[in-house]
């Protein structure tokens, strides 16, 4: 069924894992998300950007997740605003079918902040939806606002109740070390293991600790969380892609965040790379190809074994529906 995350986030909080939000842009993103989360009977949140509502229209991405839910019906589904910048964005999600937005205004004053996301919480409450709010700047591209990595802020845990007692938000996005984007350290960032493999700063998971502590039971969410598979960025480098040095947070360190009160992480650019890892190499294959069905089908099912393998690995939700 088609669902707020309210329920989902709670027992998500008890029972010690996350639920995975996917970024949802076309069909076949939709259909491999919701297939593996069907298969594995786990609660999956489908999450439509801005940039998504631009490309494929809103009430395409509505209408094909309601028919995700009706071709999954023993799991629960959210449609939820990534990084809605705006009471009038959210206003029309809210108004339009989403169970849940996010009104970002993380890049705002504190009290600016606050104002605005009340003012999304007050009327999405009256009409039986959830918000997402954040604190403290993530590294990377956020709502086309590029943050220079040494510029970002971690969440400051002395903010936090003060934040969701004025607002009345449902769940808190806070910054710990993750980013958005596919390339989320520089070389420089990161040290090298003894294979020469380049490891990312660890996580502040002394910020998430404090967090928790002054707000007991509520629900954290991370964005930024793709880890960036290095099999799939060779895939794409050799078959004529250039991403040199994109790399993502270690799945070790998600799996420990989603066993604490992390109850959602983002992920987006996974998806990303799994479908052009796959279309890369069949087009590389198959150069006498041109029905999109040839290479689609094989990257739907790219993007669902790689979901497969976070809900089972990393949020641990299977078997949770
Ligand atoms: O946080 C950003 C998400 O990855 C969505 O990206 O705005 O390019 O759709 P997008
Ligand atoms: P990634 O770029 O790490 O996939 O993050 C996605 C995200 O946070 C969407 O809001
Ligand atoms: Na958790
Ligand atoms: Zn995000």
């Amino acid at each position: 069924a088609l669902v707020t995350t309210t329920e989902m986030f709670k027992k998500a909080y008890d029972g010690g894992y996350a639920v995975g939000a996917f970024n949802v842009n076309n069909m076949e993103i939709v259909q491999g998300i919701t297939e593996a989360a069907g298969e594995l009977k786990a609660p999956v949140i489908l999450q439509v950007s801005k940039g998504a509502r631009a490309y494929a229209n809103h009430t395409y991405l509505v209408k094909m997740v309601e028919a995700a839910v009706i071709n999954n019906p023993d799991i629960p589904i959210a449609l939820h605003l990534d990084h809605g910048d705006s009471f009038e964005v959210c206003k029309s999600c809210i108004d339009g079918g989403f169970t849940s937005v996010m009104i970002d205004a993380s890049s705002k004053s504190f009290e600016e902040n606050i104002a605005l996301t009340k003012q999304v919480v007050e009327y999405a409450h009256d009409h039986g939806v959830v918000v997402e709010a954040e604190l403290g700047t993530l590294a990377g591209v956020e709502d086309e606002v590029v943050v220079e990595s040494g510029n970002e802020s971690y969440t400051h845990p002395e903010e936090v109740e003060e934040f969701v007692s004025r607002t009345g938000c449902d769940s808190l996005a806070i910054a710990i070390g993750t980013s958005h984007g596919a390339y989320k350290f520089t070389p420089e960032q990161c040290t090298r293991n003894e294979d020469g493999i380049l490891v990312p700063p660890p996580l502040r998971f002394d910020v998430l600790e404090e967090c928790i502590k002054r707000l007991p039971g509520f629900p954290i969410v991370l964005h930024g969380s793709s880890s960036v598979p290095q099999e799939f960025v060779k895939i794409v480098n050799t078959y004529g892609g250039k991403m040199p040095d994109a790399i993502g947070i270690p799945e070790d360190q998600l799996r420990k965040a989603a066993k604490l009160a992390v109850c959602k992480i983002n992920i987006d650019s996974d998806i990303r790379l799994a479908m052009t890892a796959s279309i890369r190499k069949h087009m590389a294959e198959h150069p006498d190809h041109f029905d999109p069905r040839q290479y689609l089908k094989p990257a739907r099912q790219a993007v669902k074994d790689m979901v497969a393998h976070k809900i089972v690995n990393v949020l641990g939700c299977d078997g949770k529906a």
